[in-house]
């Protein structure tokens, strides 16, 4: 390892299930074999880290913990056999729950091939928001067909995969967040016809810019909106906000023999035999998504430097003063919170309580205080 590593960093630790936040100094650990350790420059906030915390959910192996699953940094020392990245490499990442790998930390750890190369045309701060919506709408589409994987479609990056879906309309509620613009865009890779989605429709012009055929409003009846558009129901619907409310609507109005993934557990209350529910779980390095992680990462850089997926667009490039959506070089729509990790639990509260609209917030953990 270089000289420049410092053996101490900040680190935000989740102290105990449902606990309390608090930055503390921990040591800089050194890459095993086959890792990479990655300062990190830009980290992003996610709903299901405050969901982890306040819910207790069980996917933290042990306390103390650090979270946060996406980030951009540098690699500053590379363990045995790494080739694929090397020293001073920008990357991008999506970070697990654990005080190796969390992304609430000025430096983490992760295995070599599931980091993927910044691309030249990101910032760390464009960089730091896209692995956990694009893996989410991955795993969902090109996942296994068992129990928290996909639909096992081909992915898009294979032979064959790119528009093979022609034809098959998808329904994708919240096509504005995160998750949801993610899903158009790889729906639309895959060929998915019509793409019709639900959002506020202020970002209706940038949805359609990404893929999708139809922006239906929101805070309309849905059903009603739909009947507009089509008379046929929906077999296959994507509920990328997956709220208790729009989790039963989706079911309800699912065709007979459909398919309904949902980002959120638990399950649909009147759920019926006749209608699949799945729900997807978009840890790349977790089962039983391992080997579909570890492609998409592995072809996440060509796609984002070719346009195929627009992070520009994807980080919500909103005039908030004229509350409409642009599309094109303008500055994206990040919210840097101050103070570095000091900054996050306050932030996250901001995303409980649903108070951040069409833009990601993120972190500068070397900015610790
Ligand atoms: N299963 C997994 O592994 C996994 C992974 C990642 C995320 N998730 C889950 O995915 C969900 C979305 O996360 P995210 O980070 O993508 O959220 P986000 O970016 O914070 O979503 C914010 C946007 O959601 C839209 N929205 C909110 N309520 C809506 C509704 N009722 N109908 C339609 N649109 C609505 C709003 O869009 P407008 O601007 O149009 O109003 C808002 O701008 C969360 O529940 C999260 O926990 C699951």
């Amino acid at each position: 390892m270089s000289s420049t590593i410092p053996s101490q960093q900040k680190a935000l630790f989740l102290l105990s299930k449902q606990g309390d936040w608090k930055v503390d100094h921990t040591p800089v650990l050194k890459p095993k074999a086959g890792e990479v350790l990655i300062r990190v420059e830009s980290s992003a906030l996610n709903p299901v880290d405050w969901k982890v915390r306040d819910w207790g959910l069980d996917v933290i192996p042990e306390y103390p913990t650090i979270l946060g699953c996406d980030s951009a940094g540098v690699v500053i020392a590379v363990g045995e056999g790494v080739k694929s990245v090397a020293i001073g490499d920008k990357v991008i990442h999506q970070g697990e729950f654990d005080v190796r790998k969390g992304s609430f930390q000025q430096y983490n750890l992760e295995l070599s091939h599931l980091v993927a190369k910044l691309p030249p045309n990101l910032t760390f701060d464009q960089g730091a928001t896209i692995s956990t919506a694009a893996a989410t709408a991955a795993i969902s589409f090109y996942g296994p067909k068992v129990d928290l994987g996909g639909l096992a479609l081909t992915p898009p990056w294979t032979n064959g995969g790119r528009g093979k879906y022609a034809g098959t309309p998808l329904l994708i509620i919240g096509g504005a967040s995160s998750v949801g613009q993610a899903v158009i865009q790889f729906a639309q890779l895959s060929g998915f016809s019509p793409i019709v989605t639900t959002a506020s429709l202020s970002g209706a012009d940038r949805l359609k810019s990404l893929g999708a055929t139809h922006v239906i409003d929101r805070y309309a009846d849905l059903p009603s909106s739909l009947q507009v558009i089509t008379a046929t129901p929906f077999s296959l619907i994507y509920d990328a906000i997956s709220s208790p409310e729009t989790k039963e609507t989706a079911h309800s109005i699912l065709a007979e023999g459909g398919t309904l993934i949902i980002v959120e557990q638990p399950g649909v209350k009147e759920a019926v035999p006749t209608k699949e529910v799945i729900a997807p779980w978009a840890g790349v390095n977790q089962s039983p998504n391992k080997e579909i992680g570890a492609e998409l990462m592995a072809n996440l850089s060509a796609l984002l430097e070719n346009g195929d997926i627009k992070v520009s667009i994807l980080l919500c490039l909103l005039d908030c003063t004229r509350n409409s959506y642009a599309v094109g070089d303008k500055p994206n729509m990040v919210e840097v919170i101050p103070n570095g990790l000091a900054g996050i639990p306050d932030g996250l509260d901001r995303l409980r309580k649903y108070q951040v609209i069409a833009k990601k917030l993120v972190v500068h953990p070397q900015e610790t205080l």
